[in-house]
């Protein structure tokens, strides 16, 4: 993971969501009045400046996949803008908070160098428990806590996390018309699965390019 270079995050942050109103620091919040109407919200921006100036308890869940070797996460932060759980998909070596409940993606095997120690397929999903939303009304797989769910879409980010996977922990850990936030959010799976599972979505992402990978998802827009 740590040779994932990041090009900088777009100098010409233009545009403004109607909903939202601008803060201080010219990022601007959702006013949800409405569950009903749901909205994606995608920013090409550092995600902690962005949090920095989120209200508290702003959003209802973070779902979100950090790089492996994110040294930065500040969970008290995470916790302050949250409402609900805080999930996170993590290298079973460095564990970036400490959760309540830990569940499992076993990866596609794969061949790797193996000269110098044994590979390992496993991402483990950190579950930090705030508040008690927790859908059981699902077929009981859904609930192994063991996943090896696969990328079934083009595979277009190279730490891509598969939908029906971020579907389910979406389902289970929020309920419909809530918000969710991914400060990292790569090829953005985690909108895709709020705008199927109609949630409203909230997310970051501070490589240019890698943003316009979400380009389809449409929604209202900082950056490019
Ligand atoms: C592991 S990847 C996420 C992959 C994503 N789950 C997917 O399925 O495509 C982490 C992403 O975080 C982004 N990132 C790293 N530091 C960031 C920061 N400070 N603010 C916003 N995004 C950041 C990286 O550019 C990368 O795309």
């Amino acid at each position: 993971m740590s040779k994932f270079t990041l090009s900088q995050p777009s100098a010409t942050l233009v545009m403004q969501s109607g909903y939202s109103l601008p803060d201080a620091d010219g990022f601007s919040f959702p006013v949800i009045e409405n569950k009903s109407n749901t909205f994606i919200e995608r920013h090409n921006v550092d995600a902690w400046k962005f949090i920095a100036a989120m209200p508290d308890k702003s959003v209802d869940l973070i779902l979100t996949d950090p790089l492996y070797d994110d040294k930065d996460i500040d969970i008290n932060e995470l916790m302050r803008v949250c409402k609900g759980h805080i999930i996170a998909f993590c290298d079973p070596m460095y564990r970036y908070f400490q959760p309540d409940e830990i569940h499992h993606w076993v990866k596609p095997v794969s061949t790797k160098n193996t000269t110098k120690r044994m590979s390992s397929f496993i991402e483990e999903i950190l579950v930090l428990r705030q508040g008690d939303t927790y859908n059981h009304n699902l077929p009981w797989a859904n609930y192994s806590g063991v996943w090896s769910d696969v990328v079934e879409s083009e595979n277009v980010h190279p730490f891509q996390k598969p939908l029906a996977l971020i579907e389910r922990l979406m389902r289970v850990y929020s309920n419909k018309g809530d918000v969710v936030f991914d400060p990292f959010f790569g090829s953005c799976v985690t909108g895709r699965a709020a705008k199927n599972l109609s949630r409203s979505f909230i997310g970051c992402e501070i490589d240019v390019e890698t943003f316009s990978l979400s380009s389809d998802l449409g929604g209202k827009f900082r950056g490019r």
